[in-house]
Order: structure tokens, then sequence, then C-alpha cells
């Protein structure tokens, strides 16, 4: 506990409540009173401290209620090193602070800002309760990685760790404890603006991703200089929203629920995520903020998850627009008893929780649990031995934005690009290519790469595609450049909030095309660079069109007619209508928005040091009127294949993908065979031992991420056509094989059944391997009783 908390403790505390606070917690020359540290109590998901549950305990007997309420509320505070401002909102945020009735901030960022506000609360307060500093730190902090979606195309559990923990040491040494990452919301809904900031489609990936995101942040010790809190989002259902419509209502059954939305939360209960974050909809009529059975019952009961709960930005207050609520009054009722621990700008339980605590509508004892819930995390990252331990001048200049930083992050975006078709193999090109024209509204865009929620991104700070390629290729070579178009009129200028305003697209001048076209018609190679803004996707951005904005399939329209030779290099945040744009370009290259070092990262892989190695994590549609579109549905009693009419599918465009989950080529090609299984009859409690040789049948060295998936045929629950159960990158060189093992078993199997248990069920099953989610190599097999 910091020296200034127990000074003050002794001055202003009964001496008996002193006593019980150090025979109970505090080390007395170096000796623990209490069970010691090394005693743990093994909690089903989170090692639980008993020592830091006693120093939890002993500083909730303390508190006044106005101090415990305190602690539940979080405000956002943009104000800068001076601390806040003369407004009346901030005046009035900070005389909350120096009564110590305020739990954490938000939106605060770098060393001087964190100290001068922690400062308020050390200096002021009765108990002096250090603040705890959240942001949102999606994908990176200063040096930005690729947005969530496109890193979660490299399946590179690896580096999707390293890139969260350069993150978390960028955010710590400004002082920061808490980020609002990972996004683990299953989407599957191209139109969803925030599709951008998960994994994608598929519960497995999803739940592997988000599991090596918080470890990534978290580390193996959350008191650690370098590592941050992490928060499993949204809690739940939010990915589902109704039409693809950012807030819309969620309609999800009870065992769809279980089986495709709530894994990547309960793997991350279990790994110790310190904190989860409420979500925004509602979800079969009860708002998730509100809702009892997801979090008190579920989680925090059955999960037996001891961390916090905190809200969405003003959720609390929001289910009195859901029309959940009557008032603010009610709102904090109902949030506080379904588990809601943290009002993040609602102001609803600092309004409102003390009468209801009165009127006996709020127990003592669901305060307490939420409070101890927030102390027990301040404890845990080690805030009270040092309210300051994270503001280090320093350290902020020696970890953030380092050189080092930089290469990882050039590292993971050449990872994370998928290669989506390559017709006549025009890449990789050669260095010592005479002529290339780098043409189109993203090709020398600094800013677009760095994605929407960057954290604290310099604007315009990213290596541009035309930058990278100038940094590669040879002396001999031409490289010449053309907008031809705007994207946007005008472009989100710099240092503007991502939620200002809708964008505006260019769709009338189109004055630069000719200049364009004229220098495609002298070039050997064309590379076009479209896609999205970078504010076309996130928080509300969600969209019904998802092709190409403004005018940028004229402007390849018109390129294609003098050049055959054009690579899209497509810059985007969600799963984009890409079929005119497939009928017209050989090769397209996936780059997303790749973050700092875009442009390098691109050039690594249009030139060949790099072979690209990336799947997508989420389906491309042939139409926007395919979505939500997935691989792993069901089959429906009239499955697709038949030309006849009655059958499930569409009249006017395919029902499957144009470029589907797991797709993604390589400059080597990779062959399968010798696929076998162990043995063809287990019991639930045995297991199958895949095999399956991957020769790279080309003349590179390469990457393949070797995919597995299953089918169980009969069910009590109708079962999806197919579920990627088990992925494994590997490097397999030039004319090289590789034996890649899986092995099957109950986790493998299980379900969450008509029983409402997770169980696997006897029957036929099917198993495939291969490099997408089309695997055709297939074996079955059958779990007997
Ligand atoms: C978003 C959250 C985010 C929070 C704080 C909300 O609008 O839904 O994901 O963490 O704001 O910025």
């Amino acid at each position: 506990m910091n020296k200034t908390t127990k000074s003050l403790l002794l001055g202003v505390i009964s001496v008996k409540i002193v006593v019980i606070l150090l025979v109970t917690s505090i080390p007395v020359n170096g000796n623990t009173l209490v069970p010691n540290d090394s005693e743990l109590v093994k909690n089903t998901t989170t090692l639980i401290n008993v020592s830091t549950e006693h120093k939890v305990d002993s500083v909730l007997a303390l508190m006044t209620i106005d101090e415990k309420i305190g602690q539940l509320v979080q405000y956002s505070g943009k104000w800068n090193a001076t601390g806040p401002s003369t407004s009346k909102r901030d005046q009035y945020k900070h005389d909350k602070l120096k009564k110590g009735e305020v739990g954490s901030m938000l939106n605060i960022a770098s060393v001087a800002s964190i100290r001068e506000t922690q400062r308020i609360v050390m200096e002021n307060s009765r108990l002096k309760i250090p603040l705890i500093f959240a942001y949102d730190v999606i994908h990176g902090y200063k040096t930005i990685f690729p947005i969530p979606l496109g890193e979660s195309a490299s399946w590179d559990l690896g580096i999707i760790e390293k890139s969260a923990a350069i993150a978390a040491k960028e955010a710590a040494a400004s002082g920061l404890n808490w980020t609002f990452a990972p996004m683990i919301d299953v989407s599957r809904d191209a139109r969803w603006g925030r599709i951008m900031e998960g994994s994608g489609e598929d519960t497995y990936l999803t739940t592997k991703i988000g599991v090596a995101r918080i470890n990534g942040f978290q580390g193996n010790d959350l008191s650690a200089a370098h590592t941050i809190a992490a928060c499993a989002k949204h809690f739940v259902g939010y990915g589902f929203a109704e039409g693809g419509r950012d807030y819309n209502t969620v309609n999800i059954g009870e065992f769809e629920l279980h089986n495709t939305i709530l894994p990547p939360f309960k793997a991350a209960s279990e790994v110790g995520v310190a904190t989860f974050m409420n979500a925004f909809n509602d979800i079969d009529g009860i708002p998730a903020t509100g809702h009892k059975y997801l979090q008190r019952d579920l989680l925090k009961k059955d999960w037996n998850w001891p961390g916090l709960m905190v809200s969405d930005w003003g959720s609390i207050g929001e289910m009195i627009a859901h029309g959940y609520a009557r008032d603010l009054e009610h709102a904090s009722e109902i949030a506080i008893n379904a588990g809601s621990d943290m009002d993040m700008e609602s102001y609803a339980y600092e309004a409102s929780l003390k009468t209801l605590v009165e009127k006996g509508k709020v127990s003592t004892a669901i305060l307490d649990d939420a409070v101890r819930r927030v102390l027990r995390l301040k404890f845990q990252l080690g805030l009270f031995d040092d309210p300051y331990k994270y503001c280090d001048e320093e350290r902020e200049k020696a970890d953030v934005y380092s050189k080092e930083n930089l290469e990882i992050a050039r590292d993971v975006a050449k990872k994370s690009i998928v290669l989506l078709k390559n017709d006549n193999q025009i890449l990789p090109l050669s260095k010592k290519i005479k002529s290339i024209a780098v043409i189109g509204p993203l090709a020398d865009d600094k800013d677009t790469p760095l994605g929407n929620w960057r954290a604290r991104a310099d604007y315009n700070s990213a290596v541009s595609l035309l930058e990278g390629v100038k940094h590669a290729v040879s002396k001999s070579t031409a490289i010449y450049y053309e907008k031809g178009i705007e994207l946007t009129i005008p472009i989100v200028k710099p240092g503007e909030n991502q939620f200002a305003r809708p964008l505006e697209f260019n769709t009338t001048d189109s004055s630069g095309i000719e200049k364009a076209v004229e220098l495609a018609k002298k070039v050997e190679v064309v590379l076009l660079a479209i896609g999205e803004d970078a504010y076309q996707t996130g928080e509300g951005r969600s969209q019904v069109d998802i092709g190409f904005k403004g005018l940028q399939l004229e402007l390849l329209e018109a390129i294609q007619k003098v050049n055959k030779n054009i690579v899209i290099v497509l810059m985007n945040g969600r799963p984009m209508d890409l079929s005119r744009a497939s009928e017209v370009a050989p090769t397209i290259l996936e780059c997303w928005h790749l973050g700092s070092e875009s442009g390098n990262a691109i050039a690594d892989v249009i030139f060949g040091d790099y072979n690209p190695s990336g799947k997508l994590p989420v389906s491309f549609p042939h139409h926007v009127g395919q979505e939500p579109l997935y691989y792993n549905q069901k089959n429906t009693g009239r499955p697709y294949g038949s030309t006849q009419v009655t059958y499930s599918s569409y009249r006017d465009a395919p029902r499957s993908a144009l470029y589907p989950f797991g797709h993604g080529l390589s400059y080597t090609t990779f062959s399968y065979d010798n696929f076998k299984l162990s043995t063809t009859e287990i019991n639930a409690s045995e297991h199958i031992e895949v095999s399956v040789n991957v020769t790279n049948a080309g003349k590179r060295n390469g990457e393949e991420v070797v995919q597995l998936y299953i089918r169980d045929l009969v069910g009590s629950l109708v079962r999806p056509i197919k579920e990627l159960k088990g992925f494994k990158k590997l490097m397999i060189k030039a004319g090289e094989t590789k034996t890649v093992t899986f092995k099957i078993n109950a986790e493998t199997l299980q379900f969450y059944t008509a029983n409402k248990k997770w169980e696997v069920e006897p029957g036929a099953f099917e198993v495939w391997v291969g490099g997408s989610s089309l695997a055709e190599l297939k074996q079955s097999f059958s779990v007997v009783e």
C-alpha cells in the first residue's frame, strides 16, 4: 500500500480500524501477518491471492458509502498535462477527484497528464485510493499495428501476442494501466463497422486470437511495469447487431449464444482477463448492461470470474432509451444488480446508488462486491504500492514508438497481408522492373493505413505505399505516381475525433483519371491503391454498401483498358464486395489498414522479400445482399447445391463466398496428401490423431496455415456444415514435405447440447484438412457410447 495512503489512514481512521488493517494485511518488518503471498486460492479461472483479498477487505472496511460508490465511477477526461480545464464539466470531475469519488479515468494519456490527474487524488482525497487509467489501445498505442481484423489474417498467435505486448509496453510507459481490448465479438456481417476490431466470423479463431491478445497485454504479471489490464468486450452479442447496424438489437437463440458467441469470453475468463466490458445492444429484449443472467449468474457465478465488469460508454443510462429503465435511478438499480460494476460516463451510479442502498433496492453486499473488484485490480496493478509507478518520462521516451517496435510492426503487417488472387503470377515483382505506376487515392496516403481506433498515433505517420515501393526498388526502376481521384471530401482533418461526422465521398470529380490513364499506358505494372478510408469502419460506421465508394471502380476500369498488369492494393477495414474488381484485375492483395509500417510491409510482399501467408478470417461476398455471410452455416432442410429453385440460395447471386474464410494464396503452392486418422472409432474419453502430409510443390519457401474442420452429422441440435477446430501455421521449404498432426478429443467435439450442457454426443462425424474452409480431403469417424 502506498505510503501516502497508509499515513493518511493512520491520521484519519480510528485506531481500532487501523489495527485491524495492520494485523490483516500490512507487511510488518518484511513479514506478513496474514497467509503469505504464495498462498494462492485457485479460482477455476484466475489466481486470487489471499493476501490481496485481505488488503482489499481492509481498505473496504475504511470506506464511506460515497467513497465506495466513487470507486465505481469512471470519467473520460481529455485534458492535458495541466489537468482539467475550466469548463463546468471538467471542474465537476475535478471536485469529484479531490473527494476520492472517482475510481478510474479514461482517455487521458501521457505520463505528464496522468501524473497530474493522479496527484489530484493522492494529494486531496481522504483515503488516497489511486485511479486506474484506461484507454482504447486497440491495435497499438503510438506504434500502430494492423487493425485487429487484418492482424487476425496472420493466423499467427505468436506475433499477435507480441503486438499486444508492444502495445501494452508503450501504453504502460505512457502511464496507462488498462486497455479496452481485445474485442472478441464474433462478427459475421460486413456491414457492421466494428467488424474491423475483431477476429472475424469464426468462434474458434476468435477464441485463440482473443487469448493471445490477452496474454500479450497482461503478460503473466499485472504488476509488471510493461503490462496492462486487458478487457474482453463486448459482453455480449454486440457483433450480431441486426442488419449490421451499430448498436442495433440482437436476436439470438440460447443455444447459438452458448455455442457461437460465448466461447471466446469463457476462454478469456479462464486465462484471467482482468476486466470485461458489457455492451450497448439488447439480446432478445434485455440490454446486455442490465443482463443479470449473463453477467452475474453465468460469468461471475458459474464461471467464477473475479474481475471487474465495466459498462460500455453511457450504456447504463441508455437503458432508458431502450425502454428498459424508467429513469437513471432505475437504470442504476438494474445495472448494478445485474453485475455491471463500473459506470463509464453514465453518471448514474454517483447520482443514485446511495439512495438505492438506503431504500434497500441494492444490498450492501452487491455494492461491496463491485467495489472489491475495483480495488482488487488496483492491488494487482501495484498501484497501491506506488500510484505513480507507471509515470516515468524516461521510460516513455525510450519505449514509445521505438525503432524496435516499428520493426515488429512491419513484421506483423507483412504477415497480415492476404494474396486474394494472382492470375498470371504478376506478383512478386522483380526489384529490377523498369517502371511502376503507383496510382490511386490511397497510394500516397500516410494516414488511412493507421485505420480507426488508432490510439495516440500521429496524424499522417504511416509509411505510404508509394514510400514503401520507393524504399524497395533498385535505382534502375522508374516509379511514377498519380492520385487519379480523391476518395473523400474533405479528408478527415488532423486530430479530428473519429466520431466527428460521417464521411462524404467524391462522386463527381473525375478530372484526375485521364492523367492516371496516361501514366498507366507507359509502365510495366500498375499498383492501384483503393479501398476504404480509415473512418469507413469502426464504431458507428456501418454501411449498406460495402463496395468501392466514390469513383474508384471508374478509375480501375479506365486503367485496365490501357494496362492489364494491375495489382489492386486493397486497404480496407471490412470484407468488401470485390465482385467487379475481381473480374477486372488479375491480382488483388488484401492489405487492410496495416498500421505505421504499412507501405514497407506491402513492398516486402510485392517484391517477394516476404512470401504472403495470410488467410481470410472472414468471408468476402459476391454481393452485400449475402450478408451476414459465414462458412460455418447450417445446412437447412433444403441445402444449396440443387439446380431446382426451391432450395436455399439466391436467384441473382451465388450463395457461396467470392473469397471464402481461410483463403489466401502464396507465391508457392501446397499440396496435401496421406491424410490419416489413427482410429475411426472412439468413445468420448479417447482421442484420434489426425495426420496429413503437406508439400511445398513450388520453388519458393513459404508458410502455410493448415486448417482442420469437422462436422457433427446428427445432433440434438443442428450443427454447422463445417467448423474450424484446429490450425497450424508452419514454414515449409520449397520441395519439402512436412507431416502435420492434430488431436481430436472431447474438447474438439463437444458443444452446448439440447441438455444445456457442454457434452459430446455419440454419432458420426466428418473431418477435413486443407488450406481453406473449402478443404476437400475428408475422412469419417464415429464416437460411440
Ligand atoms: C465503445 C467501447 C470503447 C468505449 C470507450 C464505446 O463507445 O463501444 O468499445 O471501449 O467507447 O472509448
